[in-house]
Protein backbone atom coordinates (compact mmCIF):
# COMPACT_ATOMS: atom_id res chain seq x y z
CA UNK A 1 0.00 0.00 0.00
CA UNK A 2 1.18 3.70 -0.83
CA UNK A 3 0.29 5.68 1.82
CA UNK A 4 0.49 9.88 0.84
CA UNK A 5 -0.19 12.14 4.01
CA UNK A 6 -1.68 15.42 3.41
CA UNK A 7 -2.52 18.50 5.67
CA UNK A 8 -6.12 18.09 6.20
CA UNK A 9 -9.64 17.35 4.39
CA UNK A 10 -9.10 20.17 1.05
CA UNK A 11 -5.58 19.11 0.30
CA UNK A 12 -6.74 15.26 0.61
CA UNK A 13 -9.87 16.48 -1.77
CA UNK A 14 -7.41 18.15 -3.94
CA UNK A 15 -4.98 15.52 -3.91
CA UNK A 16 -7.78 12.97 -5.17
CA UNK A 17 -9.00 14.77 -7.14
CA UNK A 18 -6.07 15.16 -9.00
CA UNK A 19 -4.85 11.38 -9.42
CA UNK A 20 -8.65 11.15 -10.51
CA UNK A 21 -8.50 13.79 -13.23
CA UNK A 22 -4.58 12.37 -14.42
CA UNK A 23 -6.55 8.97 -14.70
CA UNK A 24 -9.20 10.25 -16.90
CA UNK A 25 -6.84 12.04 -19.28
CA UNK A 26 -4.86 9.07 -19.81
CA UNK A 27 -7.74 6.58 -20.36
CA UNK A 28 -11.33 9.03 -21.18
CA UNK A 29 -13.29 5.43 -21.07
CA UNK A 30 -12.42 4.88 -17.43
CA UNK A 31 -14.38 2.70 -15.45
CA UNK A 32 -14.91 4.72 -12.07
CA UNK A 33 -15.99 3.01 -8.64
CA UNK A 34 -17.22 5.66 -6.58
CA UNK A 35 -18.20 6.16 -3.17
CA UNK A 36 -20.42 8.22 -1.14
CA UNK A 37 -20.68 9.38 2.44
CA UNK A 38 -18.95 12.68 3.86
CA UNK A 39 -15.52 12.20 2.64
CA UNK A 40 -15.17 12.22 -0.73
CA UNK A 41 -17.45 15.37 -1.27
CA UNK A 42 -14.27 17.72 -1.24
CA UNK A 43 -12.72 15.38 -3.88
CA UNK A 44 -15.83 15.82 -6.13
CA UNK A 45 -16.05 19.48 -5.96
CA UNK A 46 -12.00 19.63 -6.94
CA UNK A 47 -13.37 17.07 -10.05
CA UNK A 48 -15.98 19.82 -11.20
CA UNK A 49 -13.71 22.56 -11.04
CA UNK A 50 -11.42 21.17 -12.55
CA UNK A 51 -14.20 19.97 -15.34
CA UNK A 52 -14.73 24.08 -15.71
CA UNK A 53 -11.38 25.14 -15.81
CA UNK A 54 -9.59 22.47 -18.01
CA UNK A 55 -12.36 20.81 -19.50
CA UNK A 56 -11.46 17.69 -18.57
CA UNK A 57 -14.48 15.07 -20.18
CA UNK A 58 -16.21 12.44 -18.51
CA UNK A 59 -18.38 11.62 -21.91
CA UNK A 60 -16.98 8.17 -21.85
CA UNK A 61 -16.06 7.51 -18.38
CA UNK A 62 -18.47 4.64 -16.71
CA UNK A 63 -19.35 4.88 -13.09
CA UNK A 64 -20.42 1.71 -10.77
CA UNK A 65 -21.11 3.49 -7.15
CA UNK A 66 -20.25 1.12 -4.41
CA UNK A 67 -23.96 0.87 -2.71
CA UNK A 68 -27.29 1.89 -1.92
CA UNK A 69 -30.00 2.33 0.80
CA UNK A 70 -32.68 -0.35 0.46
CA UNK A 71 -36.47 1.17 0.44
CA UNK A 72 -35.16 4.61 -1.43
CA UNK A 73 -36.04 5.57 -4.50
CA UNK A 74 -33.36 7.91 -6.96
CA UNK A 75 -35.62 10.46 -6.24
CA UNK A 76 -35.35 10.48 -2.13
CA UNK A 77 -33.27 12.89 -1.01
CA UNK A 78 -30.87 10.46 0.96
CA UNK A 79 -30.26 7.81 -1.71
CA UNK A 80 -27.14 7.86 -2.92
CA UNK A 81 -28.73 8.31 -6.49
CA UNK A 82 -29.44 11.85 -5.09
CA UNK A 83 -26.20 12.41 -3.45
CA UNK A 84 -24.24 11.20 -6.46
CA UNK A 85 -26.41 13.73 -9.35
CA UNK A 86 -26.03 16.47 -6.50
CA UNK A 87 -22.22 16.20 -5.48
CA UNK A 88 -20.82 15.02 -9.69
CA UNK A 89 -22.89 13.98 -12.32
CA UNK A 90 -24.88 17.09 -13.12
CA UNK A 91 -21.70 19.03 -12.48
CA UNK A 92 -19.67 17.27 -15.27
CA UNK A 93 -20.10 15.91 -18.46
CA UNK A 94 -20.91 12.46 -17.73
CA UNK A 95 -23.69 10.56 -18.84
CA UNK A 96 -26.39 9.46 -16.93
CA UNK A 97 -27.01 6.31 -18.70
CA UNK A 98 -22.96 5.60 -17.88
CA UNK A 99 -23.53 6.21 -14.11
CA UNK A 100 -24.53 2.70 -12.42
CA UNK A 101 -26.00 2.16 -8.77
CA UNK A 102 -27.77 -0.31 -7.19
CA UNK A 103 -31.49 -0.09 -7.06
CA UNK A 104 -32.75 0.40 -3.62
CA UNK A 105 -36.08 0.19 -4.99
CA UNK A 106 -35.94 -2.88 -6.98
CA UNK A 107 -38.64 -5.29 -6.11
CA UNK A 108 -36.58 -7.98 -6.03
CA UNK A 109 -33.38 -7.16 -4.56
CA UNK A 110 -31.67 -10.60 -4.40
CA UNK A 111 -32.00 -10.09 -8.14
CA UNK A 112 -30.34 -6.73 -8.46
CA UNK A 113 -27.50 -7.84 -6.32
CA UNK A 114 -26.45 -10.71 -9.12
CA UNK A 115 -27.82 -7.95 -11.87
CA UNK A 116 -25.24 -5.64 -10.56
CA UNK A 117 -22.13 -7.81 -10.40
CA UNK A 118 -23.01 -9.25 -13.69
CA UNK A 119 -23.04 -5.49 -15.15
CA UNK A 120 -19.95 -4.80 -13.63
CA UNK A 121 -18.17 -7.70 -14.95
CA UNK A 122 -19.84 -7.32 -18.28
CA UNK A 123 -18.33 -3.85 -18.77
CA UNK A 124 -14.72 -5.49 -17.97
CA UNK A 125 -14.30 -4.69 -14.37
CA UNK A 126 -13.82 -1.25 -12.25
CA UNK A 127 -9.99 0.46 -13.34
CA UNK A 128 -10.11 2.63 -10.13
CA UNK A 129 -12.29 2.59 -7.10
CA UNK A 130 -12.49 5.13 -4.70
CA UNK A 131 -13.16 4.14 -1.11
CA UNK A 132 -14.02 5.80 2.19
CA UNK A 133 -13.59 3.80 5.49
CA UNK A 134 -15.90 3.19 8.56
CA UNK A 135 -14.69 3.65 11.79
CA UNK A 136 -15.55 0.21 12.23
CA UNK A 137 -13.22 -0.46 9.28
CA UNK A 138 -16.47 -1.18 6.80
CA UNK A 139 -15.93 -0.37 3.44
CA UNK A 140 -18.91 -0.35 1.30
CA UNK A 141 -21.10 -1.17 3.47
CA UNK A 142 -19.60 -4.42 4.19
CA UNK A 143 -19.63 -4.60 7.93
CA UNK A 144 -17.29 -6.06 10.38
CA UNK A 145 -17.48 -10.66 9.74
CA UNK A 146 -19.09 -9.87 5.96
CA UNK A 147 -16.44 -12.95 4.09
CA UNK A 148 -13.84 -11.85 2.11
CA UNK A 149 -15.53 -13.68 -0.98
CA UNK A 150 -18.79 -11.61 -0.56
CA UNK A 151 -19.88 -10.44 -3.83
CA UNK A 152 -22.60 -7.80 -4.11
CA UNK A 153 -25.36 -8.80 -1.23
CA UNK A 154 -28.16 -7.29 0.93
CA UNK A 155 -26.94 -6.00 4.52
CA UNK A 156 -28.30 -5.32 7.47
CA UNK A 157 -26.44 -2.43 8.66
CA UNK A 158 -24.76 -1.94 12.46
CA UNK A 159 -26.26 0.54 14.91
CA UNK A 160 -22.90 2.39 14.40
CA UNK A 161 -23.52 3.17 11.04
CA UNK A 162 -27.28 3.41 11.22
CA UNK A 163 -26.23 5.65 14.01
CA UNK A 164 -23.45 7.47 11.67
CA UNK A 165 -25.76 7.68 8.99
CA UNK A 166 -28.66 9.60 10.98
CA UNK A 167 -26.88 12.68 10.58
CA UNK A 168 -28.44 12.80 6.94
CA UNK A 169 -32.22 11.89 7.80
CA UNK A 170 -34.56 14.02 9.46
CA UNK A 171 -36.09 11.81 11.88
CA UNK A 172 -34.45 8.11 13.13
CA UNK A 173 -37.58 6.38 11.68
CA UNK A 174 -36.30 7.35 8.10
CA UNK A 175 -33.01 5.78 8.48
CA UNK A 176 -32.43 3.02 6.41
CA UNK A 177 -31.40 -0.46 8.05
CA UNK A 178 -30.70 -2.13 5.18
CA UNK A 179 -28.68 -1.97 1.75
CA UNK A 180 -27.33 -3.45 -1.15
CA UNK A 181 -23.41 -3.02 -1.37
CA UNK A 182 -20.96 -4.02 -3.75
CA UNK A 183 -19.01 -6.93 -1.97
CA UNK A 184 -15.53 -7.42 -0.67
CA UNK A 185 -14.62 -9.82 -3.97
CA UNK A 186 -16.05 -7.21 -5.82
CA UNK A 187 -14.17 -4.36 -4.57
CA UNK A 188 -10.95 -6.51 -4.73
CA UNK A 189 -11.08 -7.35 -8.33
CA UNK A 190 -11.28 -3.59 -9.12
CA UNK A 191 -7.68 -2.85 -10.67
CA UNK A 192 -6.89 -0.20 -8.59
CA UNK A 193 -7.95 1.64 -5.10
CA UNK A 194 -7.55 5.00 -3.54
CA UNK A 195 -8.55 4.84 0.11
CA UNK A 196 -9.23 8.56 1.57
CA UNK A 197 -9.11 9.05 5.21
CA UNK A 198 -9.84 12.37 7.21
CA UNK A 199 -10.33 13.31 10.76
CA UNK A 200 -9.86 11.83 14.32
CA UNK A 201 -12.68 10.08 14.01
CA UNK A 202 -10.84 7.59 11.67
CA UNK A 203 -7.53 7.64 13.41
CA UNK A 204 -8.08 4.44 15.03
CA UNK A 205 -9.36 2.49 11.88
CA UNK A 206 -6.48 3.86 10.22
CA UNK A 207 -3.89 2.89 12.42
CA UNK A 208 -5.41 -0.67 12.74
CA UNK A 209 -5.64 -0.85 9.04
CA UNK A 210 -2.24 0.00 8.95
CA UNK A 211 -0.94 -2.12 11.58
CA UNK A 212 -3.52 -4.89 12.70
CA UNK A 213 -3.70 -8.53 10.80
CA UNK A 214 -5.92 -8.84 8.16
CA UNK A 215 -9.24 -10.19 9.28
CA UNK A 216 -12.85 -10.23 7.99
CA UNK A 217 -13.20 -8.77 11.42
CA UNK A 218 -11.99 -5.86 9.86
CA UNK A 219 -12.99 -5.59 6.61
CA UNK A 220 -10.63 -2.90 5.36
CA UNK A 221 -7.58 -5.16 6.32
CA UNK A 222 -8.39 -7.60 3.30
CA UNK A 223 -7.03 -3.72 1.14
CA UNK A 224 -3.52 -5.29 2.07
CA UNK A 225 -3.60 -8.33 -0.22
CA UNK A 226 -4.82 -6.02 -2.87
CA UNK A 227 -1.73 -4.97 -4.99
CA UNK A 228 -2.45 -1.17 -6.07
CA UNK A 229 -3.80 0.53 -2.95
CA UNK A 230 -3.08 4.29 -2.46
CA UNK A 231 -4.23 5.66 0.77
CA UNK A 232 -4.47 9.42 1.25
CA UNK A 233 -4.22 10.57 4.90
CA UNK A 234 -4.51 13.73 6.97
CA UNK A 235 -2.97 14.82 9.83
CA UNK A 236 -5.85 14.17 12.24
CA UNK A 237 -6.28 10.76 10.62
CA UNK A 238 -2.78 10.02 10.91
CA UNK A 239 -2.22 11.50 14.49
CA UNK A 240 0.47 9.96 15.94
CA UNK A 241 1.42 7.24 13.02
CA UNK A 242 4.38 8.09 11.00
CA UNK A 243 4.53 5.97 7.50
CA UNK A 244 5.68 7.94 4.61
CA UNK A 245 5.22 5.43 2.27
CA UNK A 246 4.17 1.59 2.51
CA UNK A 247 5.10 -1.16 0.96
C1 LIG B 1 -20.15 5.07 1.02
C2 LIG B 1 -19.61 3.90 1.68
C3 LIG B 1 -19.11 3.91 3.08
C4 LIG B 1 -18.36 5.18 3.47
C5 LIG B 1 -17.93 5.11 4.93
C6 LIG B 1 -17.28 6.40 5.38
O1 LIG B 1 -20.55 4.77 -0.30
O2 LIG B 1 -19.58 2.89 1.07
O3 LIG B 1 -18.27 2.80 3.27
O4 LIG B 1 -17.26 5.34 2.64
O5 LIG B 1 -19.06 4.87 5.73
O6 LIG B 1 -18.25 7.41 5.42
P1 LIG B 1 -17.86 8.93 5.63
O7 LIG B 1 -17.10 9.34 4.43
O8 LIG B 1 -19.19 9.66 5.72
O9 LIG B 1 -17.06 9.01 6.88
Amino acid sequence: MKMIEVKDYQQMSQKAAELIVEKVRKNPAIHLGLATGGTPIGTYANLIEDHRKNGTSYQKVITFNLDEYIGLSGNNQNSYRYYMDKQLFNHIDIQKSNTHIPHGDALDTEKECLRYDQLIEGAGGVDLQILGIGSNGHIGFNEPGTPFESTTHIVQLTPSTIMANARYFEKMEEVPTKAITMGISTIMKSKEILLLVSGKAKKVALKRLLEGEITENFPASVLKKHPYVTIIADEAAIADLRFAVMD
